[in-house]
């Protein structure tokens, strides 16, 4: 028995950003989507025919956000931090271990369903790939707890018991743990292992014992690196060849050179830098020296709990001086890019159609009308929500 599959155009799209680097906009535009996924897109006037039709009448179409860096299982509040924050006491990520308590305490219903919600949250608001981080657990246990919840909501998930030392716990033989006992228990649940390298977290040679550990365990690598000071971390990634470097907000022209001559992906989490008064990253310096960019929320309670990836392009493009089309690029392209994927984050023939229709003629949009909610419609897997 065949079955015939049924073919949906859009057309009338006033600009199409396609994230596909052979060709990247297209204006007049339309596409076709056929059992989940672009079976064609270009400008409209030379469209096949579909079985069904949508007018987009003169919106603007990108492909859905790719989010490849939050931290989404946990519970608690650090308002009051963020308060203090906001009168000049400064982040040292020392607030983790209150977090940490707090998901601990946690049932795993309310992980589960707080999670849920902020996955929700960042749907609606146009992103259809997340990464999700453990890290807020520290326990053999709590860490597997966490990445299980994670693996309900993503095949991103990554491995990040070495967030912070929990408390009461020698820092030695924490090492030891998260790269035995604890990865054996979390790494059929994850696909990255993750290192906050940073003074205050884990040093350069505590960062290599255990990205080497979770490789070994078939793992993918990705570092927390040069978040608050000009630490090892980034060069620590390029030469394990991490799929990405994030935060890269404190860098030596060495670390540029690195990023630049890897394909280690720099993501910059603005968010985290607008949350925590923080000088944001170079952007200019490394797109200028041929680096690869990712942008992402870094969603999480403490430095950065915002979901929205519009806002973080509109911040790239005002605070970091990416143009619009760079930001799209990052948010989208790079994100898929940084977690090693070709399925997403453009919409060219084969990729998944995952995309988001704006209530808005162009991306440019996203930064020239902040905070404003521009999104008007997400397909998912070719389904919309
Ligand atoms: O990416 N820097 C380390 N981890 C998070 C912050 C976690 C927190 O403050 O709870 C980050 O910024
Ligand atoms: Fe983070």
């Amino acid at each position: 028995m065949t079955t015939t599959a049924t073919t949906t155009l859009i057309d009338g799209i006033g600009l199409l950003y396609t994230g596909d680097p052979e060709r990247e906009e297209i204006s007049d535009a339309a596409l076709v989507i056929e059992d989940g996924l672009i079976a064609w897109s270009g400008p409209a006037a030379e469209a096949p025919a579909a079985d069904e039709r949508m007018d987009a009448a003169g919106r603007a179409v990108i492909p859905g956000f790719v989010d490849s860096h939050s931290h989404l299982i946990f519970a608690g509040d650090r308002t009051a931090e963020f308060q203090a924050r906001m009168s000049g006491e400064p982040y040292t990520g020392g607030g983790i271990r209150t977090t940490v308590a707090a998901t601990r305490a946690a049932g795993e219903a309310e992980l589960a369903t707080h999670a849920f919600s902020l996955v929700r949250e960042m749907r609606a608001q146009g992103t259809t790939t997340v990464e999700i981080k453990s890290g807020y657990g520290l326990s053999v246990e709590h860490e597997r707890r966490s990445l299980e919840i994670a693996t309900t909501l993503t095949d991103e998930t990554t491995f990040l018991g070495a967030h912070v030392v929990p408390a009461g716990m020698d820092a030695d033989a924490y090492v030891r743990l998260v790269s035995g006992e604890m990865l054996e228990a979390c790494a059929p649940y994850a696909r990255w292992v993750d290192v906050f390298c940073e003074e205050g977290a884990f040093d350069g040679d505590q960062t290599r014992e255990i990205l080497t550990a979770g490789q070994k365990a078939g793992l993918g690598l990705r570092v927390h690196a040069n978040q608050l000071t000009e630490g090892p971390g980034v060069r620590i990634a390029c030469e394990l060849g991490a799929a990405s470097a994030d935060h890269c907000t404190h860098l030596s022209a060495a670390d540029v050179d690195a990023l630049a001559s890897s394909g280690t992906v720099a993501t910059l989490l603005p968010g985290a830098e607008f949350s925590t008064r923080s000088p944001y990253p170079d952007a200019r310096r490394l797109l200028d020296a041929g680096v690869s960019v990712a942008l992402a929320t870094d969603c999480n309670p403490g430095s950065s709990f915002t979901s929205s990836m519009a806002f973080c392009v509109a911040l790239a493009v005002r605070e970091m001086r990416m143009t619009p089309l760079e930001a799209i690029r990052a948010a989208t392209y790079g994100g898929a890019r940084a977690l090693r994927r070709t399925d997403v984050g453009w919409l060219r023939r084969g990729a998944r159609a995952d995309l988001v229709i704006l209530d808005a003629p162009s991306y440019v949009h996203l930064a020239y009308r902040p905070g404003v909610p521009l999104v008007h419609q997400v397909f998912l897997g070719g389904l919309l929500l």
